[in-house]
Parts: structure tokens; sequence; C-alpha cells
């Protein structure tokens, strides 16, 4: 069984039902997932449970306010987690065009610095295609833990 923490970045609350959705439909199957709504970095330091971003993308391509002070850390203090594995669920909208889902690559950088190791395919989940983004994330998600 997974033990994972979920680093919630938010606008309108589609990424943060996505994350309570993931949190539901795994600990059904007997995984622990913590949602953090408002992270710090100590939400991450002190343990070692796999991370998964879930974010949407707000301005131009830019992290929601709610996830921004973590990654303003993150990007400063760069703590090392060599190994550590993370995935990226990220929401955007393919009509900014150059700025489609601009956060998921920003947390996804900053982790990579940190010698995180990536599991899976970044999910990009489109608002223009989908209503409903956790049913786009629920499969995704369930073959991400089965990677870790
Ligand atoms: C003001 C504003 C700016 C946005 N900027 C982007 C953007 O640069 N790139 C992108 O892919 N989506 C962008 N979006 C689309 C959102 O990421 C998308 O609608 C997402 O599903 C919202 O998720 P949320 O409810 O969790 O905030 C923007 C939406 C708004 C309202």
């Amino acid at each position: 069984m997974a033990a994972m923490r979920i680093l919630v970045g938010s606008v309108y609350g589609g990424a943060l039902l996505t994350a309570r959705a993931i949190k539901q439909a795994l600990e059904n199957e007997g995984h622990s997932v913590t949602v953090l709504e408002n992270p710090v970095l100590d939400d991450i330091t002190g343990n070692n449970d796999a991370l998964l971003v879930c974010t949407s993308t707000t301005g131009q391509g830019e992290v929601p306010p709610n996830l921004l002070p973590f990654y303003l850390s993150l990007r400063e203090q760069l703590p090392q987690q060599p190994g550590r594995p993370f995935g990226v669920i990220v929401l955007g909208d393919s009509s900014y065009g150059d700025t489609f889902c601009g956060a998921g690559e920003l947390l996804e950088e900053a982790l990579y610095e940190t010698a995180a190791r990536k599991v899976g395919d970044t999910l990009q989940i489109d608002a223009l295609e989908t209503l409903d983004p956790e049913q786009e994330a629920l499969p995704w998600v369930r073959q991400w833990v089965a990677a870790l």
C-alpha cells in the first residue's frame, strides 16, 4: 500500500475536487492519502510519502495563489529529495495556447531540481475537452500508484 501527499493548486475548485476524489478512491483501496490545500515546505520534508501535484494553471501559465508559496519556497530552498517519487496532474485550457498547463511544468522543473524522480507521464486535463476532471484523473492515478 502506498502513502502519498497531494499538493493542490486550485482557483475555482476543479483541481481541489479532483484531489478529494482521488483521496476517496485510493483510501477505499487501502492507500494513505493526505490532501494539502495550502501546502508549505514542511508538509513534505518530514516524511517520505510519494508526492502528487494536482494543480490548475492560472494567469499566463502560472501557479495558483494557494500553491505559489510552496512553489517559491521549493525553488528557493531546493530541499534535496533523491529518488522520491512524484507525479503531476495539471488542469488547463488549450485555448490559452503556449501557456497550456504551464503550472504543471513549473512544479515538475522545481521537483526535478530536488532530485525527486518522476513516475509516469504528466496528465494534462483540458477544460475545453472535459467538464469532469475527476473521471480522467482516477484511471490515471490508479496506474500511477501501481507504478510507484
Ligand atoms: C484567469 C484565468 C487564467 C487562466 N490561465 C490559464 C493558462 O495560462 N493556461 C492554461 O492552460 N489554463 C489557464 N486557465 C484555465 C484553468 O487552468 C482551467 O479552467 C482549470 O480547469 C481551472 O481549474 P481550477 O477550478 O482548479 O482553478 C485559466 C483560467 C482563468 C480563469
